[in-house]
């Protein structure tokens, strides 16, 4: 992977980022998009300071000129990107379908789906054309399971059918289209909202076989897993990242978890 380039959407914080260290530790040369820029500075010194490249750009992926924009950029400097990683995504608050605002139901489709979506309509006629690449898209294990999420989870199934479509189109081209989906992870975002109270973490916990949080180091190497070459017949694949969450959803309505 050394001397690659790879564009993260979402990549200036907690999965995006894990991703984007991860791969710099691996000698991946980096493009981070985000709406918000306010920790590009320091996450393009660190990445300096490991001798790789990382160029930053404030983007909103619900905008597909925005990220045509950033393609234009790198093809001016000459840079071909083999590897992309849509991670940019929001939650929702949970609502009962009569009280959820339609506003947010609209914008949660359009950063979860469309902005991936824009990423892929983007980057991946580039990749087909050069004959080769890998897209990694960040679902979630909301997709399988019913949830209060009316927005978030049905966006996130929508997702991994779209990557096995999309992988089975650019599969003679080279360019392999996979997904994960990571269970509970432990990002500042999530700890925050534990250590406000508004997460109940020993309830989340005692859905969980391992008892534990997933790490944003264990969702950035299953990431980098499937980027690599060691995943050269894989493809069209979601792969859960949860300590167990989907397995024990069927126990959990017979007994408690051991
Ligand atoms: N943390 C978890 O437990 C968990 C579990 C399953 C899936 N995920 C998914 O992982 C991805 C990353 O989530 P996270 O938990 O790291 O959250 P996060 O908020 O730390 O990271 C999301 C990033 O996306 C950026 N972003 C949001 N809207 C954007 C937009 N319109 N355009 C460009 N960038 C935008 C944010 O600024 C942020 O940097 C999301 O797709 C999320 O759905 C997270």
């Amino acid at each position: 992977m050394n001397s690659q380039w790879a564009i993260i959407t979402g990549g200036a914080s907690g999965i995006g980022l894990a991703i984007a260290q991860d791969l710099a530790g691996q000698g991946v040369n980096l493009v981070l998009i985000d709406v918000h820029a306010h920790a590009f500075e320091a996450i393009q010194a660190e990445f300096q300071a490991l001798g790789v490249q990382c160029l930053c750009h404030q983007a909103d992926v619900t905008q597909i000129a925005a990220l045509q924009a950033v393609q234009d950029d790198l093809a001016q400097r000459g840079i071909t990107a083999r590897l992309l990683v849509t991670a940019a995504g929001i939650l929702q608050p949970v609502e009962d379908i009569a009280d959820f605002d339609l506003a947010v139901h609209e914008r949660v489709w359009r950063v979860n789906y469309d902005g991936t979506y824009h990423a892929c309509k983007v980057w991946l006629e580039p990749m087909r054309a050069a004959g080769q690449g890998a897209i990694l898209v960040v679902s979630s294990i909301m997709a399988y399971r019913s949830s209060p999420l009316l927005a978030y989870a049905p966006a996130k199934a929508a997702l991994n059918s779209l990557v096995a479509g999309l992988a089975v189109s650019a599969a003679a081209d080279g360019v392999r289209i996979n997904a994960i989906a990571p269970g509970f992870t432990l990002t500042k975002g999530l700890q925050q909202q534990i250590d406000s109270g508004q997460r109940d973490s020993s309830r989340v916990l005692s859905f969980i076989p391992m008892k534990r949080f997933v790490t944003t180091d264990e969702v950035a190497r299953t990431a980098r897993f499937l980027l690599s070459d060691d995943a050269s017949a894989i493809t069209g694949i979601t792969l859960p990242v949860d300590c167990g969450w989907l397995a024990g959803t069927g126990w959990v309505t017979f007994k408690e978890l051991p």
